[in-house]
Parts: C-alpha cells; structure tokens; sequence
C-alpha cells in the first residue's frame, strides 16, 4: 500500500483493554460491581419505546438534553463550578483526545507520570508530540508508593511543554497525589502548560464504607480550577456510576478553554441515550450510594485478605481496583491462574514502567472477590 500513514501512528501501540472472557467474572477494567442505576436503564429504555419516548433516534443529540446534563452534573459538583466550565465528551478518553487537538502542535511535549492510563501517551502521539516519562516513585521515605516525584516532573518540563497529565487516583496503581503536591506542582510549571488531573475514580477516593460516602461527589481536587487558569478536572460515567458502555464523561475546564473545546471536540459525541442516563444516574443518589459503600467495604476485604496471602504485596488503594505485586513471580502467571479459575484481571506489563509483576483487580462482589482469594490461596498451597 503505498499510502502514508503517518510515521506518529505506525509507530503507536493499539490501546489494549482488560480482556473478557465468556463465562468468567471479569475484573480486569474497573467497571461498576453492581452495574448502572436501575433508573438509569429505565431512563434509556422509556426514552426511546412507547408512547412516552421522547427520543428519536433518526435525529440528532439536542442541545436541550446537552444543557440538562450539564446543569445536572453542576448540582452534583455542589455548584462549586459554573456552567460554563462544563465540557462533555464521550469518556474521559473523548475529553483527553479533544484536549491533545486543542494545545498540541507537532513536536510540542507532555509530561507523564508513569506507570499510568495509557491514553495519555496515545493521545499526545497521535497529535504528533512527545511525551516525557517520569517515573512514579517505589518506597519512598515520605508518602505512599507511586507518588508523583514533583521535582522530577518539574524538571521535566520546557518551555514545549503543553500539557502534565496526572491521575488521581492513578491507574493501575490506585494512589491520590495529595493537593499540597498538586499544588506545588501547579505553581511550578510552565504557564504554558495545562495540568489535566484525572479524577475518573474519584468517588471511591477515602476510607469509611459509612452512609455519607459518594454523595459528596468524592474526595476532589475540583477548587483548583476556580484558582489555577491552567488546571482542568476530569470526571466520568465509566466507573461509580456504571455507564462504561454507553461512553460520557466530562471535563471541568477554566472558562478560556470552554471555546476551543467546542471548536475543537466533534459535534454530537455524545449519544442521545447517553445523555439521558447519565442525567437518571446523577439522579439516583441511592445507588451512587451504595456503589461507593460496596466499593470501599470489598477494598478493604480484598487488600486485607490478599495481604494474608505470603509473599503478595498489595498496595493502598484509593479506587474501585487493588493492585498487587507478585514478585518474584511473574504477573502473567498469575494472571494465567486465576483465568484458569475462571477470573479475569488485568496483567499490567503492558503499563510502561510498571515491570512484570504486576497484576491489577477490580474490586468486584463478596462472592468475587472471595473466589480470587481462594485460586490465589490454593495455588499459594500447590507451590509449596
Ligand atoms: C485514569 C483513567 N482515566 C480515564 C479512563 C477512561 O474513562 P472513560 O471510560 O470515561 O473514557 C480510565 C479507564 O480505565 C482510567 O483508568
């Protein structure tokens, strides 16, 4: 074929998901254990059937439905930001892609903290920039595993860099960067540069499993925004709510960005029934609710449980997934165990920087997360 593909996507690795395995319990991409809100279902499904439906598919997405989500997830923010700080896309994944489009030139860098999120790499090299990797500090003195080294990521900036992608909590490795180290880091870099801090696991961020947690819309770095002109917020329907498949997330953006994110993020993306659920889960508190509670409850059982377990190291975790290092085994083998059991988790080798022992689950049910305990205590036993 003697057409050009160009040399930034020959070069590029296929994003790889946690796999799914007919027949066995799928813990490997961090969905909802108790999937979406029952009112949500219903919210899409009347939408478009009987009398009632209000949608027509044969159209597109209105703006009306854009706007009341917007003012939805606002409510659910506290009204700690404005409407016009609100910008939609189809996942965090379609709100990172139209933000690479919007401040990356050809040649210009991103800061990433690895391991992490693959999507920021992919992103900023499909746009034609280079990243520039730090790597996540182990066992460090001060803080947890995985900090963020600020200094090493302060240094690693240029007067080319655009954008600083942080997660928090990060994936795989389930740690929040504390705000004092945001913060610093927000003082620090280049007024060029956009500081994208990704909270798509934020409603799982703290401890208790009590009544209160999730309705308070998680643990946040939200205020930065009102502060900092170059700090934006990422959040998603993905994870506490349930709505992976149906792709809408959103971003919290300083208003100068609210106009080229609308120049720039494609028209419609996303889909009329999206929207309507994303509004019914917002709506269903109750269910947000016991999501985060379950969450926080089986987090704790797993990480205790799995600690038990010798020779596996399990780090704390602040998201609805623990990971674990395996060493001196191999991740891939354990992984190949639990598949066997039929369980499937993530083996995080493919992450960069993450080496070969990693293996990341998804908090799933008691029931789920007791059958992994269990493959993993029986093929503890069969080695000895
Ligand atoms: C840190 C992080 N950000 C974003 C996403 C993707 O979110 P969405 O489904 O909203 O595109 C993931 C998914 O695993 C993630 O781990």
């Amino acid at each position: 074929m003697s057409v050009a593909v160009r040399f930034s996507v020959k070069e590029l690795k296929e994003y790889e998901p946690g796999k799914s395995v007919k027949g066995a319990v799928k813990l490997s991409s961090n969905e909802n254990p108790l999937g979406p809100s029952p009112k949500a279902l219903r919210a899409v499904l009347e939408s478009v059937s009987g009398e009632e439906g209000e949608l027509n598919l044969s159209v597109y997405p209105a703006e009306r439905d854009e706007d009341e989500l917007r003012d939805e997830i606002l409510k659910y923010l506290s009204g700690s930001v404005r409407k016009e700080n609100v910008v939609l896309g189809a996942g965090v994944d379609g709100v990172l892609e139209t933000l690479a489009k919007i401040f990356i030139e050809p040649g210009d860098e991103a800061v990433i903290p690895v391991p992490t999120f693959s999507l920021y790499e992919s992103v900023v090299k499909i746009a034609g920039g280079v990243p520039r990797f730090v790597e996540r500090e182990r066992e460090r003195e001060r803080g947890s595993d995985f900090s963020v080294p600020v200094e090493d990521l302060i240094s690693a900036c240029s007067e080319k860099t655009r954008l600083i992608f942080l997660a928090s909590p990060n994936n795989p490795t389930g740690n929040c960067t504390p705000e004092q180290e945001v913060r610093e880091i927000l003082d620090a870099v280049p007024p060029t540069a956009v500081v994208v801090l990704d909270e798509a696991y934020a409603e799982f961020a703290g401890e208790e499993a009590g009544a209160a947690a999730g309705v308070e819309a998680g643990s946040s770095l939200l205020g930065l925004v009102k502060e900092h002109e170059n700090a934006v917020v990422l959040r998603t329907f993905s994870k506490a709510f349930g709505l992976a498949g149906l792709r809408v997330g959103y971003g919290v953006v300083p208003e100068w960005l609210a106009s080229p994110y609308k120049k720039v993020a494609m028209p419609f993306s996303v889909n009329c029934l999206a929207l309507k659920a994303a509004v019914a889960a917002l709506h269903d508190t109750e269910h947000l609710r016991k999501t985060v509670a379950l969450v926080r409850e089986e987090r704790a059982f797993l990480t205790e449980n799995l600690q038990r377990l010798e020779g596996f190291r399990v780090f704390p975790s602040q998201a609805n997934f623990v990971l674990l290092d395996v060493s001196p085994r191999k991740s891939a083998e354990v992984c190949e165990l639990l598949l066997k059991n039929g369980v499937v988790v993530r083996d995080c080798s493919s992450f960069r920087a993450a080496g070969d022992s990693l293996v990341r689950i998804s908090v799933g049910t008691r029931e789920q997360n007791e059958k992994v305990v269990e493959v993993l205590r029986e093929g503890k036993k069969n080695e000895s």
